[in-house]
């Protein structure tokens, strides 16, 4: 949550900070504000809501200053109004400061600095921090201590010192024009090499205009960057060597690439998704008559996976519906007893643990703070025990340089590329994907599956990237009609069963975040104990209904939801028969194993959310109240 960006270098800084700002804006856009430095003094200029409105405010105010710093806010302390917006200042203006995250001691710190007479402006956490910088530099001994680098940087890091939470930040100083520092402190910060040039941001797409070479920082970094170059130092002010790497992104990759919206064209982008993982976890020649070894590749060692007796999963919001659809497939393949649990609850009652249950961690961001602290408590949990405890910990991601890829040594990296729709949709078929190749391994390993089925899963999963593109071809506008009926609608409900339950859950959520329509995901058999009273002529049900094991039950669910007048829409592969009575309007799939149908019946029923909130005309890649990374609890 929230997105800062700064830059050092000789170009002009405020067309790169709004450059960078909006390649971070899925971070958050409650409101946004750039400082420079010019003719000696800080400009701050800031504006309530989106990036446009801070762009209009520019528009009137010339800098060629060649430093600055921006940020992009989701509102945590205080409401979203210009005053809270960052950068903030000190008493005298001089200092500027932007900050990712959370100051959980803010409070002492402000009534310490009040009682020092210092007045504030804002109801932030974050302005404390200019103000103690003003007060670090006020008492600073002269001269300095011989090993810090300036004035101004071990001033802010005295201040570092003093402050506790999860944060990122990039200051400047109108008295030190030539330097800009930034800190990283459980929040992601990464740093760009340019040529005479250098950044520092959130995320690499709001750098990867103008570098590739990237150093992201570790806790307890900081950075001092100058139109020389880079110095990295600890919290204790010891230098550090560090080396830049070349980062695989591309500029276009961050780009709409004709599509209107990112969340259309990361849909459509997941035939390729399923490619490059089918390729990545699965040797290509297996055979089930050839079976030495594994099917599958993912690059951990099997010491986590030996004598495995339970697995619990953590993970929010999409995230946890791909656990779902993981538990499904961990117990019927692998048969290994799976939970999986909402990280925010599981901090703080967590499932008692044996030495044989691996833990993992699904979060395609990396950064969501629930998640990382039910991982951080669980790995201080089994600190202090047998070995065995302590290797069985895995993350899921699709950002293996993240603070989860930190944090968990064992990582399987999911290979959705970039999104940067708010809305999960290419990172939640990369994490099934993830889930499938765990799966299949660990069914494999435990001997609970013949090597022939484990082939006849693997040649199905081969065929899903077609089977994609034919939905996508054939859904773009039947969902795009269906939109039209239901733009004005105000209740939905999504019904699933077995392994299409999470799809269910996943439907609803996709409606809800970018339409702001009331839906609810449902497993079928569930309706008749209470849901159902909400049935009316005015409710359509979206019900997937797939052959296997559980078709028949949920058509019967489905006419007990018709036989209320609901209209009913089926995500199904038969098209006649008492499919065809009973729906009112069909959303076609192929027919594919029960097994893999989660891949296919989430398409759909993204496109049917993807339609209905652009047929509203609502913002789809940034819908109002949410940020793509969550990095508060
Ligand atoms: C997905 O559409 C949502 N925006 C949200 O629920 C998301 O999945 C959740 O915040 C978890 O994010 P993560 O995967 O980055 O941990």
């Amino acid at each position: 949550m929230c997105g800062i960006v700064g830059y050092i270098g000789t170009q002009a800084a405020t067309e790169i900070l709004l450059a960078g700002l909006e390649k971070l804006e899925y971070r958050g856009y409650d409101s946004a504000g750039i400082a420079t430095i010019w003719e000696g003094e800080v400009n701050c200029i800031r504006a309530k809501g989106k990036l446009h409105n801070l762009r209009s405010k520019l528009e009137l105010v010339e800098s060629p200053s060649q430093i600055g710093i921006g940020h992009t806010r989701w509102a945590t302390h205080g409401k979203p109004e210009e005053r809270n917006a960052h950068p903030h200042m000190d008493a005298t203006l001089r200092i500027a400061v932007v900050q990712n995250g959370i100051i959980e001691n803010y409070r002492e710190l402000r009534e310490e600095l009040k009682a020092k007479g210092y007045v504030f402006r804002s109801d932030t956490d974050t302005e404390v921090i200019p103000h103690l910088i003003a007060e670090s530099l006020k008492n600073l001994p002269s001269p300095t201590l011989a090993t810090s680098p300036s004035p101004f940087f071990e001033a802010v890091r005295q201040v570092v010192g003093k402050l506790q939470g999860a944060f990122a930040i990039a200051v400047l100083s109108a008295d030190f024009p030539d330097e800009l520092i930034a800190i990283r402190q459980q929040a992601p910060l990464v740093i760009g090499f340019g040529q005479g040039e250098f950044f520092c941001a959130s995320d690499t797409p709001a750098i990867v205009s103008y570098t590739r070479a990237v150093l992201p920082l570790d806790n307890g970094e900081m950075a001092r960057l100058t139109p020389l170059g880079v110095e990295v130092y600890d919290f204790a002010g010891i230098r550090l060597k560090k080396q830049p790497r070349l980062l695989n992104l591309s500029p276009t990759m961050v780009e709409k690439q004709g599509f209107k919206h990112f969340m259309l064209k990361e849909i459509y982008e997941q035939p390729g998704v399923v490619r490059a993982s089918l390729d990545a976890y699965f040797k290509a020649d297996w055979t089930a008559a050839n079976a030495e070894g594994s099917p599958v590749n993912l690059n951990i060692d099997g010491e986590i996976f030996s004598d495995l007796e339970q697995i619990q999963i953590v993970a929010c919001g999409t995230s946890w519906h791909a656990a779902l659809v993981g538990k499904y497939l961990l117990e019927q393949l692998a048969g290994i007893p799976t939970q999986v649990q909402y990280a925010s609850e599981f901090r703080y009652a967590p499932s008692p643990i044996t030495a044989n249950t691996l833990t993992i961690g699904v979060t395609q961001s990396g950064e969501t703070a629930d998640t990382l602290a039910a991982l951080a408590m669980e790995k201080e949990r089994r600190q202090g025990k047998e070995a065995k405890y302590q290797v069985r910990l895995l993350g899921i991601t699709n950002r293996p340089e993240s603070s989860l890829g930190h944090m968990v040594p064992r990582i399987i990296n999911t290979l959705a590329g970039i999104e940067i729709g708010v809305a999960a949709t290419k990172t939640f078929i990369a994490q099934l994907m993830a889930f499938y190749a765990l799966a299949v391994d660990l069914a494999y390993r435990q001997k609970t599956v013949t090597p022939e089925k484990l082939e006849y899963i693997i040649n199905g999963l081969r065929q899903i990237p077609k089977e994609i593109e034919a939905t996508l071809e054939s859904q773009e506008k039947l969902t795009e009609l269906l939109a039209h009926d239901f733009a004005e609608t105000t209740d939905f409900i999504f019904l699933g069963r077995g392994i299409n339950f999470p799809i269910a859950l996943e439907g609803a959520l996709k409606l809800k975040e970018i339409s702001y329509i009331h839906a609810e995901g449902y497993p079928a058999g569930e309706m008749k104990h209470g849901p159902i009273a909400l049935l009316d002529a005015k409710v359509p049900v979206v019900a997937i209904a797939v052959p296997g094991s559980v078709y028949e039950k949920v058509i019967s669910n489905s006419q007990e939801a018709k036989a209320r007048d609901s209209r009913l829409i089926g995500v199904t592969p038969i098209e006649d028969g008492e499919a065809a009575e009973i729906f009112n309007d069909l959303l076609p799939i192929a027919n594919v194993d029960e097994l893999l149908s989660p891949i296919l019946t989430v398409i759909p029923l993204q496109l049917l959310a993807y339609h209905i909130a652009a047929r509203r005309g609502l913002d789809v890649d940034q819908p109002r109240n949410l940020a793509k990374s969550v990095t508060v609890e």
